[in-house]
């Protein structure tokens, strides 16, 4: 992993592991899953443009992902983690394969991937501790204003807005309306 990643993006990396590990024990997922896809997730982030999309060809991805390195990073880490270290646990693919964009009915353990992804220590946007206290206090919440989050810089960004990120918003607002 090391070698692959660059050093900030490894410390990252780091720290979504142990914040996957928190969240996990707090909101009774399985640690060692959590401890795995958080590790793990961002295995394909400095990967460069050459290397991406011959990573995309050769796994059979969609045509979509090409020259889409944000999108793109997380669908060809779970690639590899199924296809090259054997990883046979879906739950543990999924996280990695939507930790970029959220899904509609995400599984507990992809949301509290979702969610370490934006919240882990080494983050440095001004509510941080904010974000932190409400993944402990409501996984659900967090995951919703993340979701907001990203989807208003998206759209200050003038970037287009992955249909899943639009459906994992609406979801996770219905669960938290009690709705579904
Ligand atoms: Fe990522
Ligand atoms: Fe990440």
């Amino acid at each position: 992993m090391k070698e692959n990643l660059k050093e900030s993006r490894y410390r990252h990396s780091l720290g979504v592991e142990d914040m996957a590990v928190r969240l996990a024990a707090t909101w009774g997922a399985d640690i060692e899953k959590a401890r795995f896809a958080g590790r793990y997730h961002d295995i394909a982030k400095n990967f460069d443009q050459e290397r991406m999309d011959s990573c995309v060809r050769k796994y059979g991805l969609p045509e979509e992902l090409i020259g889409n390195n944000a999108l793109a990073h997380s669908k060809v880490a779970a690639a590899i983690l199924e296809n090259e270290y054997g990883v046979d646990d879906e739950d543990i693919i999924n996280a990695v394969r939507y930790h970029t964009t959220g899904r509609s009915g995400m599984s507990l353990l992809e949301e509290l991937i979702f969610v370490a992804d934006a919240v882990e220590d080494n983050r440095t946007y001004n509510d941080l501790k904010y974000y932190q206290q409400l993944a402990e206090t409501d996984l659900d919440r967090a995951c919703f204003e993340i979701l907001e989050y990203t989807i208003w810089y998206l759209e200050s960004k003038e970037r287009n807005i992955h249909k899943d990120t639009i459906e994992a918003r609406e979801w996770v607002w219905k669960k938290i309306k009690g709705d579904n």
